[in-house]
């Protein structure tokens, strides 16, 4: 006993010496640690220099001219020391060179740390979105939407840990990624950056991401602070189009679109961006309802808020709520903006300075906004050393990135049909090889890849294969026949009648369709359906009677309803970016079993999309007199679809209660065995139903996912717990609650259901 209390007492003083070490260190300190630091720098600062700091400029304003990536001293001098610029974004037109990455923050930082009153560093921020995708010879890996088809949280955290590797070393600390917001509007031109259309799947892979990017402490060379974004209701416009409005009831919101960023929240999120569009009418620039109320009263986030591109100047030119840019800055910080992304002037900067000093806002309210982005910079560790560190440097370009790029594009490729088991095909075919992806980069990568639309080729590393490269190296170039050219639109790639004569000598077509690059407003279409061109080479090549395999390479579900008939094989890709092509000629060969599975519902007809979560009145249609039926949920393909080579088959759901209380949980078991000969990954998702409830429920929501590699004739027991938080919704006040009543829980076509008590039952 008495050894017992000498050992604590010695544990104890360990840990008070450990402490007051941790305390002498000034970079290693907690985030409360630095509000010391943060109050004192901010007592000496004068006013200039606070709302320096919550102005972000682009990199234009500091560029010798438009055709150079040289920094201009003298401009530099202007915006840091002049307008106490406190943060720089972005790249000019493409991505640079690390060296030039290394000269571009060297000869900011040092001029910050030189000659401003206080040597406060700079704060760099950068779109890194699928690997950092603005420097040269980075890895990038596929879109979000392609992660989410992988269902694999680990794969996605290795992603995000090569990313921000890459990223801090170009000396970048801070990325704009990810993106939180649901894909439930297939138009919207960004679906791609979503993890798709379930509030789970988005909380859980966004969770993952932003614990990875940041690490256990973001002043390490190895991460890089994250920003949620676009906080709240951007990825929803109510005609698709890319920052056009959204109608969003305030319990749907909070159903659906708020809970990604409170767990972003938990997870401790550095920072976020705000949505630049506008909710039942209020730009969420100028809302002090989400930006304070809702963002830092109730999920208590306290990073720093930035503003997207040109958003505060925009509530006076494209909003019109503000008369004038001044009252559009008025507006916005008194919502709660922390920095104006301006980025294309220094207006943000002399129109707040007017705005304190004629007393319309008072300091004490710049204030806060300061400190948070102080703090940032300190958690950061800049204020120790704010050029890129060599730790950082040693490990970009690193092989493992690569392999890493591999694995994730093959666990992402879906196989939504595979009639007569078609796939794999044989290697010693000939293979017609047609369609303006077979023969593209641009279309592997999509949006944010070496530039901001990622459609110029000739910016991609030389390295990159083309689906018709990688298909030659791996059955020969006598094997393949392919006239397709690198730029997508070039007529040679929808040449219908060349490709019939050319299918003459071919075992199999595979048609390679879907979207070229595009990133935000260009990427805006009027129709979801796939582009005319590319349906009339699709029926072109089934009119040949040779089997067809379609490729689809695109950002968003485009409705192929009409061709789809024709087609023995479907292969969903994505955009699958540095190792998609290999990724995809391994699945086709079957080297790869396919194991991806929709992380959205596919939908058939462009006026007809309904997502799996819908309500029962959705489904139930009345379009017979009296007569109801059941067919209001028609998707091409449903949210969790895909096949694979070998079949799997799932054992009896079981739960161990059958009824329990709001305190209890639930564990559920299932069984899963792959019954083929070959080895093959299967996603298994639990979901669970509502029978009845206050407000209509869902038919299905997912509650969890687990992806699990079997051998042939494997079998492996899954089990799932659930709480009654897990079962709760959004009431029409607002409020999380759970009711009591039956719920059903779904694997497959596997079923149980148990009884959620009431309080005193
Ligand atoms: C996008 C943001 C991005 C920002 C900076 C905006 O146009 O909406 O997602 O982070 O530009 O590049």
């Amino acid at each position: 006993m008495k050894k017992n209390i000498v050992s604590v007492l010695i544990a104890a003083l360990f840990t008070v010496f450990g402490l007051f070490v941790l305390s002498l260190s000034p970079e290693r300190s907690s985030g409360d640690a630095f509000d010391a630091r943060v109050q004192k720098l901010l007592g000496k600062m004068t006013l200039e220099e606070k709302v320096g700091q919550m102005t972000q400029v682009t990199i234009d304003l500091i560029l010798k001219d438009d055709k150079t990536n040289e920094i201009d001293e003298q401009k530099l001098r202007y915006a840091v020391v002049e307008k106490n610029v406190g943060s720089i974004l972005n790249v000019k037109g493409h991505a640079y060179t690390l060296d030039t990455w290394h000269t571009i923050q060297r000869s900011i930082q040092e001029l910050a740390i030189s000659e401003t009153p206080n040597k406060i560093p700079v704060l760099y921020g950068i779109d890194a979105i699928h690997g950092n995708n603005y420097v040269k010879s980075s890895t990038l890996f596929p879109h979000n939407i392609g992660m989410a088809a992988t269902r694999d949280l680990s794969l996605a955290k290795r992603v995000t840990e090569a990313t921000a590797a890459e990223t801090r070393a170009t000396g970048i600390r801070w990325n704009f990624d990810p993106v939180l917001g649901l894909g439930r509007q297939p138009l919207w031109s960004r679906f791609e950056e979503t993890f798709g259309e379930d509030v789970y799947l988005v909380s859980t892979l966004g969770e993952a991401t932003i614990k990875s990017y940041q690490g256990e402490s973001m002043d390490q060379p190895l991460n890089v602070a994250a920003c949620m974004k676009h906080f709240i209701g951007y990825s929803l416009p109510l005609s698709g189009k890319d920052r056009t409005p959204a109608h969003i009831p305030d319990n749907v919101l909070r159903e659906y679109l708020l809970p990604p960023f409170e767990h972003a929240v938990e997870a401790d999120v550095a920072s976020v961006m705000i949505n630049s569009g506008e909710i039942n009418g209020v730009p969420v620039h100028a809302s002090s309802y989400y930006l304070t109320t809702l963002l830092r009263e109730e999920l208590g986030f306290k990073g720093v808020a930035v503003s997207d591109w040109e958003d505060v100047i925009r509530l006076h030119t494209r909003h019109r709520v503000a008369a004038s840019p001044k009252e559009a800055v008025r507006l916005a910080v008194e919502a709660g903006l922390d920095m104006s992304m301006v980025p294309l002037d220094f207006s943000f900067y002399d129109l707040l300075l007017d705005l304190v000093r004629e007393g319309t806002i008072p300091e004490k309210r710049i204030d806060e906004s300061v400190a948070r982005i102080l703090k940032l910079k300190f958690k950061l560790g800049l204020f120790s050393d704010p050029f890129p560190e060599e730790e950082a440097i040693q490990r970009f370009g690193l092989p493992e990135y690569k392999d890493v790029a591999l694995e994730a594009a093959e666990k992402s490729m879906t196989l939504l049909k595979n009639e007569n088991n078609v796939l794999p095909i044989p290697s010693s075919s000939k293979i017609l090889l047609a369609g303006p992806s077979a023969n593209n980069v641009s279309s592997l990568f999509g949006s944010w890849s070496y530039t901001w639309q990622g459609r110029d080729e000739a910016h991609y590393p030389g390295s990159i294969l083309t689906i018709k490269e990688a298909l030659e190296n791996k059955v020969g170039t006598d094997n393949v026949l392919c006239r397709s050219v690198r730029n997508y639109t070039d007529e040679r790639n929808f040449a219908i009648g060349q490709l019939q004569s050319d299918a003459k000598n071919a075992d199999y077509i595979v048609l390679c369709l879907g979207e070229d690059a595009y990133a935000e407003s260009p990427g805006v279409i009027d129709d979801l359906t796939l582009d005319t061109d590319q349906i009339a080479l699709a029926e072109g090549a089934v009119a040949t009677g040779k089997p067809v395999i379609l490729v689809l390479l695109q950002g968003r579900p485009r409705v192929i309803s009409s061709i789809e008939g024709g087609m023995q094989g479907i292969l969903l890709a994505y955009r699958p970016a540095s190792k998609g092509a290999e990724a995809i000629v391994n699945t086709l060969l079957g080297e790869n079993n396919p194991s991806g599975i929709l992380p959205f519902s596919y939908p058939q007809h462009t006026g007809d999309v309904v997502l799996y979560d819908h309500k029962y009145t959705e489904r139930i249609r009345e379009d017979i007199p009296n007569t109801y039926g059941d067919g209001g949920y028609r998707p091409q393909w449903d949210f969790g679809h895909g096949l694979s080579y070998t079949t799997f088959e799932f054992g009896d759901l079981t739960i161990d209660k059958a009824t329990f209380t709001e305190d209890e949980s639930v564990t559920l078991t299932i069984g899963v065995t792959n019954t083929g000969s070959q080895g093959g990954d299967v996603a298994v998702e639990l979901y669970a139903r509502d029978l009845y409830a206050s407000i209509t429920p869902n038919f299905k929501r997912l509650k969890r996912y687990e992806r699990v590699s079997l051998k042939g004739g494997e079998s492996r027991k899954l089990t799932f717990t659930l709480n009654a938080t897990d079962l709760s919704f959004i009431n029409v006040a607002g409020e999380r609650i759970t009711e009591p009543g039956v719920f059903e829980f779904m694997v497959g076509t596997k079923t149980v259901s148990a009884e959620l008590l009431g309080k005193g039952s």
